[in-house]
């Protein structure tokens, strides 16, 4: 592998910088002026991981001060609906109280502190405590408090609902439990402007997955904020990735991460290329190592055979411990990857929103620079031009105006401090969110979104319960996050580990890269402001 460094600490790979001018529609402005962070260094101490103390001052100087989304419009369909939001200690029930009106209140009786609602519910006339009964008007007003005569210090005028600061975008409720913040359009800056050919108002709920993960939110989040992992991580990715020769921006709150499709990775330049891999006899999941071309094959008895291509063997279980074999070593996550949970049958492949990404072929003729990159632009012009048609009946015409960068790369947005949204150019885009859940710092709760343009005609259908998954489950589980399943199960196995692994860090900070790490990075200042804060 191949140390890939420029005069500007950017990787040597093809850039979008050098695409851009071979794009055959107009580039929005925030690709084609970069906006990238000043350089770091950025460390994080590892306290911010586990600690409780660390844990309870981000909840009282961030969680509780900035804008989070706490649902989307489609878990409210109608006029009473009303869910449940948890954040740490925090619980806030958000109600739809009109036809295009919805409340955000602490989720707390105000007579001994009963939440009033501890998992969502349909076309309510009021919230009604099941404690001893008080009740509130949808919109937060006190309706009644039984036995009143028992409360004669106390004026059912005055006994209304906390209400919290709601704001609306794509079709998202975002909340904040600051009541002097500042709106959420100025906090979302320039943001919504880069949606506007594709809205998220016109986008519907599909499913939402929540999975509980045994580490802190920022180790969670951090899996997903940089693509460089790629090559270690999920190795059998690489070649269609162009991992570390993406382009991240920051703008205030927001981040991105546009991973410039179709182009070669670095780490690959100096490997061999190993041929085709043929299928399995067998049937069963077969992959190669793209660095030393090793095979991997689940076995009968559920465990791996790993070949070389000198014919060097071992055996190793599914998590990487050797069994037999004259090869002592093999690559835990392509073990996991070949030997752990299979997506169902029937289950998309190519992924959901990847319909039309074809892996970008591994040997290229060798051609100099400015050849290679017209060779590369050229594929990814033939590409968009795929795409677009392939989405015409999904998004409309609006397609023909809609640049071969936006549809050719894969492009991460971080909206401090949790959520990751994607444009989702396809029949479904998945988002993320991360939040903290109760008093452990070192447990979580991922949320996968999975959301598709609403159809041109008739109604879409209503969103169905979220799915729960426990730690030890594995995300195939969730037919609904499709192919991807098996590639969060890969980064999701690195967590725990990560967890275990901060606290035994000699100098007590963890320690980001300067660009590919961008996202990391943009979060982290945030977060500092916001300790910063008295
Ligand atoms: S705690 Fe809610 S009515 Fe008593
Ligand atoms: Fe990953």
């Amino acid at each position: 592998m191949v140390e890939t460094v420029t005069g500007t600490n950017r990787s040597a790979g093809i850039s979008l910088e050098e695409l851009l001018p071979y794009d055959t529609r107009a580039v929005p402005g925030h690709f084609a002026k970069p906006s990238p962070l000043p350089v770091g260094p950025t460390r994080v101490p590892v306290e911010a991981y586990y600690s409780q103390d660390y844990y309870r001052e981000e909840i009282d100087k961030m969680w509780l001060r900035v804008w989070q989304v706490a649902c989307h419009e489609d878990d409210l369909p109608d006029v009473g609906d009303y869910t449940p939001y948890e954040v740490a200690d925090r619980s806030f029930v958000i109600v739809k109280c009109g036809p295009d009106e919805y409340k955000a209140f602490k989720n707390a009786c105000l007579h001994r502190g009963r939440m009033l609602c501890e998992k969502p519910g349909k076309r309510a006339r009021e919230l009604r405590c099941p404690f001893h009964a008080w009740a509130w008007h949808l919109d937060g007003t006190n309706k009644e408090i039984p036995c009143q005569w028992d409360f004669p210090g106390i004026d059912p005028e005055e006994q209304n609902l906390t209400e919290v600061p709601l704001g609306r975008w794509g079709r998202f409720i975002f909340i904040n439990p600051d009541p002097d913040c500042e709106s959420l359009e100025q906090f979302l800056g320039e943001f919504p402007s880069h949606f506007e050919k594709y809205p998220y108002e016109k986008r519907y709920k599909v499913a939402q997955v929540s999975k509980v993960i045994r580490a802190n939110w920022k180790v969670v989040q951090d899996a997903f904020a940089e693509s460089w992992h790629v090559f270690s991580t999920h190795p059998q990715m690489v070649s269609a990735f162009g991992d570390p020769n993406g382009q991240f921006d920051a703008w205030g709150n927001v981040s991105r991460q546009y991973n410039t499709g179709g182009t070669p990775s670095p780490h690959l330049e100096d490997v061999k290329d190993w041929g085709e891999l043929e299928p399995s006899e067998s049937g069963r999941p077969r992959e190669m190592h793209p660095f030393c071309g090793a095979i991997y094959e689940l076995r009968e008895d559920g465990n791996v055979d790993v070949t070389m291509p000198n014919g060097a063997h071992g055996v190793f279980t599914r998590t990487a411990e050797w069994v037999e074999g004259d090869l002592g070593h093999a690559d835990i996550h392509l073990c996991q990857w070949v030997a752990g949970p299979q997506c169902k049958e029937g289950v998309p492949v190519p992924p959901i929103g990847m319909a039309t990404a074809r892996p970008m072929e591994r040997t290229l003729p060798t051609l100099d620079r400015k050849d290679l990159v017209e060779l590369i632009a050229g594929m990814r012009t033939e590409r968009a031009a795929a795409h677009r048609e392939y989405i015409r009946p999904l998004f409309g015409d609006v397609v023909d105006e809609i640049s071969d960068t936006e549809l050719t790369g894969n492009t991460y947005y971080n909206v401090f401090p949790n959520l990751m949204p994607t444009p989702g150019l396809a029949e479904s885009a998945i988002w993320f969110r991360f939040r903290p859940v109760g008093m452990n710092p070192e447990e979580c709760v991922m949320d996968v979104y999975v959301l598709a343009p609403m159809p041109v005609e008739g109604e879409h259908p209503p969103a169905p319960p979220v799915k729960v998954l426990d730690p030890d489950v594995s995300w195939t589980e969730a037919e609904e996050v499709g192919f991807l399943a098996r590639v969060l199960d890969q980064d999701t196995n690195n967590m725990p580990w990560v967890q275990r692994g901060v606290r035994n860090v000699d100098s007590g900070y963890v320690q980001l890269a300067d660009y590919n790490e961008t996202k990391l990075r943009n979060t982290y200042l945030k977060l500092d402001e916001y300790m910063a804060r008295p």
